[in-house]
């Protein structure tokens, strides 16, 4: 199969994540199938592409004479998965991280989609091996990660399960670039290996590590988060104790989790964390995390700041994870990394300052590494031979 022979795509799943890819799908052209398990779901999701496609509509950037009903008017809906993926080319798979659920969905998909069509899952955490051993098509299942949300974020990674074919990744590649992007153009990174995190979740996976050593060591000494936020000095849009409760403490005490199972177990949550979980207070969701959000968005004091947190150490593990992608094959050079990070995280990535500091960068992680214990963070042969700066980008 070529990519011009994809004309129907089904999403499944119509969620947060799931109603917007069919919303750019639409916007791309392809004829649409919106999939979920209620009728409640689906309309949510109908309703909020709709919404979408009348906002830029209002704002002209439909293109020349493309009202939202045109592009509406490819969109269809189907409760019955079997039904659905009758004619699909590519399908697109937006449910619940649950693999059990994931994998009953592929099943359904293999058995009655056309030879043809291939499989993707946006999984933000499971094996893209894994998911495709439900099907009799490995060859053509692939990873196809997006960021939140997709029409607003450049980045979408698309993964190589161990059996996936070129082509299929190809055409993944494809039919990623034709999406549009409100945000400036587009950018796919080719994943090579079905590794935990991909590119940049696992990039900056183990800064976590780190900032869970700080934040008990804080707890222990009596030092108030402001005062680590404030070691900031204001350089991020939200500084990191901020940003945790934004996102939500359960969300990274489960990433934690997974990445202790598959990487390390030094990646398991702290002791302030695992305490936090246990009374409920998850962060903005629930009006209290580490600060107290009943009153809105916290400004913490930046004036006085603690002195613990060091910017450059966690550049040095972030250079220390790319290395790492580098020996295991994920991607062949660093230059992907660098524009992955910052078409998924608008910040850049840490091979720009890395190239020149890699050898001060080692000394502190080994420096790290020796105080704290924690061995995960001890820099790989790449990062302490330097070899990745002589590495074709
Ligand atoms: P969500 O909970 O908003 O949506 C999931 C939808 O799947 C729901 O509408 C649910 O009814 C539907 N669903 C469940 N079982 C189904 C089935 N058997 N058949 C059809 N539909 C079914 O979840 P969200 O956030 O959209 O996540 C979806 C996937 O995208 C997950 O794998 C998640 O890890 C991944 N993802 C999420 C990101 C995020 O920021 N939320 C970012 C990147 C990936």
């Amino acid at each position: 199969m070529v990519v011009e022979n994809v004309k129907n795509i089904v999403v499944i799943g119509a969620g947060l994540m799931g109603h917007n890819v069919a919303q750019i799908a639409l916007m791309t052209g392809y004829k649409v199938t919106l999939v979920d398990i209620k009728d409640e779901f689906i309309n949510n999701g109908v309703a909020k592409i709709d919404e979408g496609l009348k906002k830029l509509e209002a704002k002209g950037r439909l293109g020349e004479g493309v009202s939202a009903s045109d592009v509406m008017g490819r969109l269809k809906t189907n409760l019955d998965l079997t039904s659905a993926v009758k004619d699909a080319d590519f399908v697109l798979e937006a449910v619940v991280e649950r693999m059990d659920i994931k994998k009953d969905v592929f099943k359904t998909c293999d058995v009655n989609a056309p030879p043809h069509c291939i499989l993707a899952t946006n999984t933000s955490t499971m094996s893209i091996t894994d998911i495709a051993t439900a099907t009799n098509r490995a060859d053509k299942v692939i990873g196809m990660h997006f960021f939140n949300p997709p029409i607003l974020m450049r980045l979408i990674e698309v993964i190589a399960g161990e059996k996936t074919s070129d082509e299929a990744m190809e055409i993944g590649v494809k039919v990623s670039e034709s999406l549009p992007c409100l945000k400036g153009k587009r950018f796919v990174a080719k994943v090579l290996k079905d590794r935990p995190g991909f590119i940049v979740n696992r990039l900056n996976a183990p800064v976590g590590i780190y900032r869970s050593y700080i934040t008990d060591y804080a707890y222990e000494k009596g030092i108030p988060w402001e005062q680590i936020d404030a070691d900031t000095g204001g350089i991020m849009p939200m500084p990191p104790y901020v940003l945790a409760d934004y996102v939500g403490l359960d969300t990274s005490y489960h990433a934690a989790n997974y990445y202790a199972e598959t990487l390390h177990p030094d990646f398991k949550p702290g002791k302030v964390t695992t305490m936090m979980i246990k009374e409920g207070k998850l962060g903005r969701k629930t009006g209290q995390g580490y600060y107290d959000w009943s009153k809105g968005r916290p400004e913490p004091d930046m004036s006085k700041k603690a002195g613990l947190l060091d910017l450059e150490l966690i550049m040095a593990i972030r250079l220390n994870e790319g290395c790492r992608l580098i020996e295991e094959g994920v991607v062949t050079g660093w230059k992907v990394i660098d524009d992955a990070n910052m078409a998924g995280m608008n910040t850049p990535g840490p091979f720009g300052a890395g190239k020149n500091n890699w050898e001060k960068y080692t000394k502190k992680l080994d420096e790290f590494v020796e105080k704290s214990g924690r061995e995960y963070l001890r820099p790989c042969e790449l990062m302490r031979t330097g070899k990745f700066v002589k590495m074709k980008k």
